[in-house]
């Protein structure tokens, strides 16, 4: 009787552990799904988080996409127009373009002009640059110029990487030397046929206007039209007075 207590009682506390340990494992168990529920949902979480930047990247490439629509628009809409300028000032060593424009002595006042015709019409601005640099000197220039117009000099310039008949309007910038433009531009006419674009003559002077110059632009291209040109002194170039002429004409031209 005594041993049979004993072993119920072995029995009992056997069953007990086991019950205890079952409990146990189950707790694990339900631990182990809380924490496939809490992973689940921080995967969820993680993912929804995962998700965002999908969706921030799908509002980023929408952006990207309208940025690159609206780039398109208005480079298609700028690429119509070129704006092509020669000064004495335009050299290989300088980048021209993104120079500060010099404004000592009337210098580079043709850039002045294509800067605020750009920044107005936007499209392609691009200098005409003489393969061999101009001597910057005044009277020194003044004797070189004369030489390249006594020998019908026709200067060569750098490539400008564009064809100005894939233009629907280009406006042509260039002072004024020894009463007419400058024998590098009867080299750009020379070697571009502009038939069917709109030239957009422009020129700085010291008192001779346009010298006649836009008339010689027709001449040399029977083919396309040449709307009325802009002629500035080049003693105005630089002031604001200058500047709302230069915006008034571009006005009156009616691009759109
Ligand atoms: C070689 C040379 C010849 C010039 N000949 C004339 C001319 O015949 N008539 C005139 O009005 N201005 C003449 N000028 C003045 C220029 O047209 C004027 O200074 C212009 O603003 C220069 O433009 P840029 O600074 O962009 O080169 C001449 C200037 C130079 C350097």
């Amino acid at each position: 009787m005594q041993i049979k207590k004993i072993t119920s009682l072995v029995l009992a506390a056997v069953l007990s552990i086991s019950l205890a340990a079952c409990g146990n494992k189950q707790t694990t168990a339900v631990t182990s799904g809380q924490d496939k529920q809490q992973a689940e949902s921080t995967q969820t979480a993680d993912s929804s988080e995962a998700k965002e930047p999908e969706s921030t990247q799908a509002e980023n490439k929408a952006e990207v996409q309208q940025t690159e629509t609206d780039a398109e628009n208005e480079s298609s809409a700028g690429n119509n127009i070129l704006i092509l300028y020669f000064s004495a000032d335009n050299t290989k060593d300088v980048d021209a373009v993104s120079s500060a424009t010099p404004m000592t002595d009337g210098t580079a006042s043709v850039e002045w002009i294509a800067n605020i015709i750009h920044d107005n019409v936007g499209g392609d601005l691009i200098p005409i640059i003489p393969s061999e640099d101009y001597p910057l000197e005044y009277e020194e220039l003044a004797d070189y110029a004369k030489k390249e117009r006594d020998n019908g000099g026709r200067p060569a310039f750098e490539n400008l990487n564009v064809d100005p008949a894939g233009y629907d309007v280009v406006f042509v910038g260039y002072p004024i030397w020894w009463y007419e433009m400058p024998m590098i531009m009867d080299t750009l006419f020379d070697t571009y046929d502009f038939s069917g674009v709109t030239i957009v003559p422009f020129n700085t002077h010291a008192g001779s206007r346009d010298g006649g110059t836009y008339g010689d632009i027709k001449e040399l291209e029977p083919n396309a039209t040449v709307l009325d040109g802009l002629a500035v002194r080049g003693e105005d170039v630089g002031k604001d007075s200058t500047k709302e002429a230069v915006l008034s004409w571009l006005e009156e031209l009616d691009l759109e």
